[in-house]
């Protein structure tokens, strides 16, 4: 954004298509919308409101603003750190640097367990979910069913403390008094028994880390994304483990990479699970491992 004289009047508009062309120029996938939530952020207006104040010339302290996070997203930080939020399941998520930003297929699980709530009888239900990050999962299922016959409670783990910080700050913006949070390598630090365990775990294979795109390799933590040789490590520690923390009836919902299903079945079939469904993604890929414990 140069400051010569005569571009020095910036109004919202001229903002707007300028930071649209300068992300276009950078490689940024959809730089209108980048431009307009940077812009709502800052300017603490809905992006519809932008463009009723489209002639408002900015603020010098604003515009210096939007500058820095222009550049940081240009340099391709992640939007949903530089906003400190997302969504997911149509809720608001707080995100800070150092958890993993929810993704959309992550909403196939949560379909999976209110699919399952909703056709089965249970009034009172436990659910365990296995590196929570943001705490996306229990938030999802929370709101889903807050104001229906169904009384839920929750424990999280997770290894990481900023990811429980950051679970424990979205659960107060939900008012959520049933989670109980516990900084625990899976199941180490567990000990009750439950209707349902949910995880997202890590799943990406050390030989696939060098491929994956700089924005989450440069940004986002590691030990969120990681899980040894062809990404298996986390669904060999949670089924191997698992049966002990489970009712005879529970079931174990668990986000898998697309190409894992076959790894993971064999996995389950060693350890006595028998599965029930593999459900796809909005790609057609495979997602979400629906378990239960055999005899
Ligand atoms: C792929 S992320 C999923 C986060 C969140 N559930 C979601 O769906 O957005 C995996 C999470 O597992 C956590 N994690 C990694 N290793 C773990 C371990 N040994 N025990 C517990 N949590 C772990 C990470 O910190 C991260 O929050």
């Amino acid at each position: 954004m140069s400051d010569n004289k005569k571009n020095k009047v910036w109004t919202i508009k001229k903002v707007l298509f300028w930071t649209s062309d300068y992300f276009k120029k950078h490689n940024i996938d959809s730089p209108k919308f980048n431009a307009e939530m940077i812009m709502s952020k800052i300017l603490n207006l809905s992006r519809v409101k932008l463009y009723l104040h489209y002639d408002e010339v900015l603020p010098a302290k604003k515009l210096a603003k939007i500058k820095k996070f222009i550049k940081k997203r240009a340099d391709h930080y992640p939007l949903q750190y530089l906003l400190g939020e997302t969504e997911f399941y149509g809720h608001k998520i707080y995100v800070n640097e150092g958890v993993l930003i929810p993704r959309p297929e992550t909403e196939v699980l949560v379909d999976a367990v209110v699919t399952y709530l909703k056709n089965s009888d249970k009034r009172n239900c436990n659910i365990l979910d296995l590196g929570t990050g943001t705490g996306v999962i229990p938030i999802s299922i929370h709101k889903y069913f807050e104001d229906k016959d169904c009384d839920i409670n929750f424990t999280v783990t997770d290894v990481l403390s900023a990811s429980l910080k950051n679970a424990e700050r979205n659960f107060q913006k939900y008012d959520m008094n049933n989670v109980k949070l516990i900084e625990s390598d899976l199941l180490e630090k567990v000990d009750a028994i439950f209707d349902i365990i949910t995880s997202n775990p890590p799943y990406i294979a050390e030989e696939d880390w060098d491929d994956l795109p700089l924005v989450i390799k440069d940004h986002e933590p590691k030990q969120a994304l990681l899980a040894g040789e062809r990404g298996l490590k986390y669904y060999k520690s949670i089924l191997s483990k698992s049966r002990d923390y489970l009712k005879d009836d529970a079931r174990v919902f668990l986000e898998i990479g697309a190409e894992q299903a076959e790894d993971v079945m064999q996995l389950a079939d060693k350890h006595s699970f028998e599965v029930l469904g593999i459900n796809k993604d909005f790609n057609d890929r495979d997602r979400v491992m629906i378990l239960k414990m055999k005899e």
